[in-house]
């Protein structure tokens, strides 16, 4: 991602957990490193051709890779710790963004658990050359806070304000327990090599190119190959290019280490007359345990591809 900018709104901690901002508005110009922690962050920057995928826009594993990104520096921010992605939310790529854009990524801190932090991000982007930005996604996702020595901490409060930051505080905490019955119902299901729906695997090493600072494979990194699984798994399937148009409830269980051996299954779960929706899962072999990561995944694919009528999709 180059040319990228991080903005910081100047909304503290201090002041939220206080209760008293004199002046919530938010600053626009850009400050780093901020006074304080804020509530919200923002990427700036242009699409370069690496960045697309090979039907000529960003793919669903890019998008993923920055949405993980963005998220994480609100999260650290806020917790002024190293933080790991949890869980991501359902989302709709609503709208292709191609080279040249300019797009803005807005995470805005919307709920604080004990460890967790709950976050929304708003992808947004615009021709660089009309400034017509128009909103792309917009995805929740969850960070847990972690201790020196890897075990979730405690997060400082966040206190919302305004009508908007308390409908969408009210609107987090809702899907809690709707993600625990989710999560129970998968725990129950059993996968077996048995079934006969189509599939695709890819095994991949965990590099040291792969990790982030802190020597794990990044959230954001794990989601560009479930994408690519499913991306493999639907052209198999249909002969032809597919696109990610939806993306729902992903889980972090464990992390993965450089050495790793990562398994990512993409099964067919469903075919509709122009989508295929799949699962994802992802297995790790190691020393000290298997991780299970689960996503599901909506490709809508062409015979030929054909942008006008992607475009007549997505409006
Ligand atoms: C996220 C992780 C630290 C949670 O560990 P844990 O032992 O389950 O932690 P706890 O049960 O104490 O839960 C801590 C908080 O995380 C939340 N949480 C944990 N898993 C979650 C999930 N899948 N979705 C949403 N929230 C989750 C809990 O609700 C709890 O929130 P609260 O403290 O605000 O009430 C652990 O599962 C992990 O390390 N996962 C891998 C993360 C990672 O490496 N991600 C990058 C890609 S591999």
């Amino acid at each position: 991602m180059q040319s990228t900018q991080q903005e910081t709104h100047q909304r503290t901690r201090r002041e939220s957990v206080a209760g008293n901002v004199q002046n919530p508005v938010q600053d626009s110009k850009p400050s780093w490193p901020p006074k304080a922690p804020s509530h919200e962050t923002i990427h700036r920057f242009c699409v370069k051709p690496a960045d697309v995928g090979i039907v000529g826009v960003v793919d669903g594993g890019t998008l993923l890779e920055w949405i993980d990104k963005v998220a994480y520096a609100a999260a650290a921010q806020w917790s002024g710790r190293y933080c790991v992605t949890a869980y991501v939310g359902n989302f709709h790529l609503d709208r292709p963004i191609s080279v040249g854009a300019l797009v803005e990524l807005h995470a805005t801190l919307v709920y604080t658990g004990r460890c967790s932090m709950h976050i929304l991000v708003t992808v947004y982007s615009s021709d660089s050359t009309r400034g017509n930005a128009v909103q792309t996604s917009q995805c929740p996702i969850i960070f847990v806070a972690l201790d020196d020595t890897g075990n979730p901490v405690e997060v400082p409060p966040w206190t919302p304000i305004t009508m908007l930051e308390l409908q969408r505080q009210r609107q987090a905490r809702v899907r809690i327990p709707m993600r625990t019955r989710i999560e129970g119902a998968m725990a129950a299901e059993c996968y077996t090599d048995e079934g006969t729906a189509p599939s695709a695997t890819l095994c991949l090493l965990a590099a040291p190119t792969d990790v982030n600072w802190s020597g794990k494979v990044g959230g954001g990194r794990v989601m560009r190959w479930m994408d690519e699984a499913a991306s493999v798994c639907g052209a198999d399937w249909t002969g032809a290019q597919v696109i990610t148009s939806y993306i729902a409830g992903i889980r972090f269980y464990r992390p993965i280490n450089i050495g790793h051996v990562i398994d990512l299954t993409a099964r067919i779960l469903h075919t509709g007359p122009r989508s295929i929706h799949a699962s994802i899962h992802v297995t790790t072999r190691d020393t000290d345990g298997v991780l299970i990561e689960s996503m599901v995944f909506v490709g809508v694919w062409f015979p030929r591809w054909d942008r006008s009528r992607f475009a007549a999709l997505v409006e």
